[in-house]
C-alpha cells in the first residue's frame, strides 16, 4: 500500500514508555510512500528513546530545543508548521495533552502543534489508566475532540508497562495509520453520516469440526474498501472471515455464509447501503447431513460429499431493498467478464457490480492490485485500470458517491481529485 505518497510527515514524540512505538510508525510510513519524516521530541521523551534511533530512522536531523532555527535560520516551530502535512503526536502523554489543550508552548512539540493551525493534528495518547480516568484529563481531552482540525486515536485496553491492566495502551499501530491516512484524506467527509456494511473474505463451510471448504479469497479487497469508507467519513461495519484483524471502525468475524447471511441482512435494514466483497461458497453440506458434523471423520479410501447450494445473500437483500439504500456486488469471473457481471447486476437487483478478470495472475485473489470494470443499473460502464486495491477502493467509492448519492440534498461537494479512469456505456 502507499497510502502516503509523497507525504510530509512530522512527529511529534512525548514521554511515556510507548515511544519506542513511534520507531514503526517512522518506517511505517516510509514503507507506504512517505516523502519525509520529521522528528521531533520532548525532553522526557529522550529518557526513553535515544534521539539517534530516530535520526537514523526518519533519515532527518532530530528537532530537540524549543528555541531551534533550521538550516536557512528560520525558527523551526514555525518552518515545520509551512512545510508538513501533518503532525503526528505519539504517544501523547496527559501532559502534553493538558498543555495542547490550554495553548502552552514551552517545549519544541507544544510550540509546533499551536503554530499547525488550520492542518491536521492527529494526537494518540498512551498513559496509565488511573491518569486515562482522571476527570481533569478527561476534561482536557474533550477540549481537543472539539477541535476540527485534531484526531484522536482512542488508546485500548489491556496489559500496560506499569504492570496495571486497562485503558490507556497506545492504538494499534494500523489503527494510527488509518487516523493519519483518514485525517490528510481528500474526501474525508464524503460518505459523513452513512451507515455502510462490508463483507470481505471467502466464507467458510464445515465438513467436519476440523475441515471445512474455503476459496482463495484474501479478503483484501473488501478491508481496502472498509478502510477507505473509514476514511471518507462512514460509519462502517465490516463483516469478514480474515484472522487476526483489527481496525478502528466496528469489525465481527464470522465463518459460513449462513453466519455471514444472517448478519448482513440484519444490519442492511439500518445502513444506507452493503458492499459485498465476500467470496461466499456456493456450495454447504445438507442440513440433514450437517448433524454429524461434530468429531473428525475417519480417513477413507474415497470420500463422497453431498454439497447443496448456499441462499444467495446479495440476491435477498436486493430484492429486498428500499429506494433509499445502495446494494453493491462483485463479479469475479475467469471469461466473458462484463456479461457474466451485467446478467449478475440485474439477477440480484444490485445498483453497482465490480467485474473483476480471475484468470489474470497479477490482479485480483490474493494480489494487491486490482483492476475492474464498474456496470451501473443504467447501464454506464467506468474501467478503472490496473493499480493497487487501495486506490481501486477510493476511486470505487467515489464513483458510487456521484451515482447515488450526490444528487440527493445536503450531501457534501465532491471535491475530484486525479480519477484516471475511461467512462464509456456498454
Ligand atoms: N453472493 C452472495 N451469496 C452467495 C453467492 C454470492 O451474496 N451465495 C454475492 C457475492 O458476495 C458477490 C456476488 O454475489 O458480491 C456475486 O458472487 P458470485 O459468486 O460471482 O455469483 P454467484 O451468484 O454465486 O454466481 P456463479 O458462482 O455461478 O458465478
Amino acid at each position: 500500500m502507499r497510502r502516503f505518497e509523497n507525504k510530509r510527515i512530522l512527529i511529534g514524540v512525548t514521554g511515556g514508555i510507548a515511544a519506542y512505538k513511534a520507531c514503526d510508525l517512522i518506517r511505517r510510513l516510509y514503507k507506504e510512500g512517505a516523502s519525509e519524516v520529521v522528528v521531533m521530541m520532548t525532553k522526557t521523551a529522550q529518557s526513553f528513546v535515544a534521539p539517534l534511533t530516530f535520526e537514523s530512522l526518519s533519515r532527518s536531523y532530530v528537532y530537540l530545543q524549543d528555541m531551534e532555527n533550521t538550516a536557512d535560520g528560520t525558527p523551526a516551530h514555525v518552518s515545520l508548521a509551512q512545510d508538513m502535512d501533518v503532525l503526528v503526536i505519539i504517544p501523547a502523554s496527559a501532559n502534553t495533552i493538558a498543555k495542547l489543550a490550554h495553548g502552552f508552548a514551552d517545549n519544541i512539540v507544544t510550540t509546533t502543534a499551536l503554530t499547525f493551525t488550520h492542518k491536521p493534528i492527529v494526537v494518540a495518547p498512551a498513559m496509565n489508566t488511573r491518569m486515562w480516568e482522571n476527570p481533569i484529563f478527561q476534561k482536557n481531552l474533550r477540549i481537543l475532540k472539539a477541535l476540527d482540525n485534531i484526531t484522536l486515536v482512542p488508546p485500548e485496553e489491556g496489559e500496560l508497562a506499569c504492570g496495571e491492566y486497562g485503558d490507556g495502551k497506545l492504538a494499534d499501530l494500523e489503527t494510527i495509520l488509518l487516523h493519519i491516512y483518514k485525517a490528510m484524506h481528500p474526501q474525508r467527509h464524503l460518505y459523513r453520516d452513512k451507515r455502510v456494511v462490508v463483507t470481505a473474505g471467502g466464507t467458510q463451510e464445515s465438513i467436519d469440526t476440523v475441515r471445512y471448504i474455503t476459496n482463495r479469497s484474501s479478503g483484501k479487497m473488501g478491508i481496502a474498501i472498509a478502510d477507505e469508507l473509514f476514511a471518507m467519513g462512514a460509519d462502517v461495519l465490516l463483516l469478514h472471515t480474515i484472522q487476526g484483524l483489527d481496525r478502528p471502525y466496528r469489525i465481527i468475524r464470522l465463518d459460513s455464509a449462513e453466519e455471514l447471511g444472517r448478519y448482513a441482512k440484519r444490519n442492511f435494514k439500518e445502513a444506507d447501503g452493503i458492499i459485498m466483497a465476500a467470496a461466499v461458497s456456493d456450495y454447504q453440506l445438507p442440513k440433514e447431513q450437517k448433524r454429524l458434523l461434530p468429531g473428525k471423520l475417519k480417513k477413507q479410501e474415497t470420500l463422497t460429499l453431498e454439497l447443496v447450494k448456499t441462499p444467495d445473500i446479495l440476491g435477498e437483500i436486493g430484492v429486498s431493498k428500499k429506494e433509499s439504500q445502495f446494494v453493491v456486488g462483485f463479479a469475479a469471473e475467469y471469461d466473458h467478464v462484463l456479461l457474466h457481471a451485467r446478467e449478475k447486476l440485474e439477477r440480484k437487483h444490485l445498483d453497482m457490480i465490480v467485474a473483476n478478470d480471475i484468470s489474470r495472475r497479477d490482479i485480483g485473489f490474493g494480489s494487491d492490485d486490482n483492476e475492474v470494470t464498474l456496470l451501473f443499473r443504467d447501464k454506464e460502464r467506468v474501467d478503472i485500470p490496473k493499480t493497487e486495491k487501495t486506490l481501486v477502493a477510493r476511486q470505487l467509492l467515489v464513483h458510487l458517491y456521484q451515482k447515488y448519492l450526490a444528487k440527493r440534498e445536503d450531501e457534501p461537494e465532491l471535491q475530484e481529485d486525479s480519477l484516471t479512469e475511461e467512462r464509456t456505456s456498454d
